[in-house]
């Protein structure tokens, strides 16, 4: 077989960049371990930026997007018995975000894929990467018990943290930057009213909670708890007791409970690696940087990555632009990093960080400040719904 770009894993970031792509002519094959319902059952993010929605919309696949989808012009941050506002229309000119489960993304990338008739290949074994700093890229891989061979020019290495890609840069090239945190999330999704129709984000001196929802009548909740914590020991009751205890009112006593559909614990990691390249092999979203999700950003730093490769390819492929292959990773990594502060920031300011009552007053005092100044709400509300992105030329 042979392709133009050869894609590995269809997640959010292979499935847009394959779509973009196609739309433009450029030949792509997309392979992924999974099965198409497996990647769909995975629930994850919730929160897309403007520069996400228009990507989705560049690749055809927005229409259900901008029917469904929940524009949010504010968050609210609650801590200390009280929750402010923040109002991202007016701190961040006018800017907002909007509420679409990645899942629906997901789903929405596949339909168009199919409808295009380009070529995805799932539950495929084994892949391997074999002349990433040649001329002459493949992937080998095994699909239903035969051993293929993908020829390409180049491969975007979009399979997620735990993909093969990234340990293809060599040791002597690669860095990576990580930073492991001692609590998760656990997450409960629920066919109940959201609390509230904007997202909550609290700091309390149980722990961290987050209020968000999937729709009108679909909530997401979740609240933090050490690593160690057991899904099977949290009750539906158990969680919703716990949830209620760390809200500030009205949210408390107006909190909606009911069966959960799906409840599971993630854990909290900053990661970069650099370079994001090496030969014709770039890295893109989770296989290349995770964020801690409490600034909304891993699947928005999935996109922009997206983003960069597809103009930089354009230009490859319809001006001969190869120079600008060389800056992809450093085009990327700009914008991760000052994502991955404001990830990390959010995650300090919010959550449970020691036994020491100290710690957590010096929160509340931050937390005052940030809201309680223009120039504070500006700094949430500017990262929030996303930086820039940088001109590709
Ligand atoms: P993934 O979605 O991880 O996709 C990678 C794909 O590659 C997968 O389908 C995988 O099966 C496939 N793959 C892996 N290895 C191979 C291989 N060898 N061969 C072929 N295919 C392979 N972000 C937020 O903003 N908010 C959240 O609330 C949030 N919650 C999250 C919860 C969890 C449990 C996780 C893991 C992530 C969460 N994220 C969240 C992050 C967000 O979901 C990711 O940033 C986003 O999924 C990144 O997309 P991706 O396509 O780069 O990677
Ligand atoms: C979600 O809706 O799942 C969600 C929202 C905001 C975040 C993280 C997750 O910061």
């Amino acid at each position: 077989m042979r392709t133009q770009i050869a894609i590995i894993g269809a997640g959010p970031s292979g499935l847009l960049l394959g779509q973009l792509l196609h739309n433009a002519g450029i030949d792509n094959v997309i392979i992924e371990r999974r099965s198409a319902a497996y990647v769909l059952g995975r629930i994850r993010a919730g929160v897309l930026e403007e520069g996400t929605v228009r990507l989705l919309r560049e690749a055809g696949a927005g229409a259900r997007m901008d029917a469904e989808g929940i524009v949010h012009a504010g968050v609210q941050l609650a801590f200390g018995g009280i929750s402010r506002r923040v109002d991202l229309g007016a701190h961040a000119n006018g800017r907002t975000v909007l509420v679409y489960g990645q899942t629906e993304m997901t789903r929405d990338l596949m339909e168009a894929r199919e409808a295009a008739g380009a070529l995805t290949l799932y539950e495929v074994d084994d892949t391997q990467i074999h002349g990433a700093d040649s001329a002459h890229p493949a992937l080998t891989f095994t699909l239903n018990g035969q051993r293929e061979r993908l020829e390409c020019d180049y491969i975007a290495g979009c399979d997620g943290f735990r993909g093969i890609s990234r340990s293809t840069i060599p040791d002597s090239i690669r860095r990576e930057y990580e930073k492991v945190y001692p609590f998760g999330w656990l997450g409960l999704l629920s066919d109940t009213a959201p609390v509230s129709h904007e997202i909550v984000y609290g700091a309390h001196d149980r722990g961290f909670s987050l209020c968000s929802m999937r729709s009108m009548t679909r909530s997401r909740y979740y609240i933090e708890v050490p690593l160690d914590e057991k899904v099977d020991d949290w009750s539906d009751d158990r969680f919703w007791d716990e949830l209620r205890r760390r809200l500030p009112e009205p949210y408390a006593s107006e909190l909606v409970t009911g069966p959960s559909l799906e409840k599971s614990i993630a854990g909290l990691r900053s990661f970069v690696v650099e370079p994001m390249q090496y030969g014709r092999l770039f890295l893109v979203g989770d296989a290349a940087h995770i964020v801690p999700p409490t600034g909304a950003k891993g699947l928005n730093l999935a996109a922009s990555d997206v983003n960069y490769l597809y103009r930089i390819l354009l230009k490859v492929y319809r001006e001969k632009r190869e120079d600008l292959l060389l800056k992809y990773s450093s085009l990327c990594l700009d914008r991760i990093w000052k994502a991955e502060r404001f990830s990390w920031w959010m995650t300090s300011m919010l959550h449970r960080l020691s036994d020491n009552p100290f710690d957590h007053r010096i929160q509340l005092a931050e937390l005052d400040y940030f809201t309680g100044s223009t120039e504070g709400l500006q700094t949430i509300a500017r990262n929030y719904v996303g930086l820039p992105y940088a001109a590709v030329d």
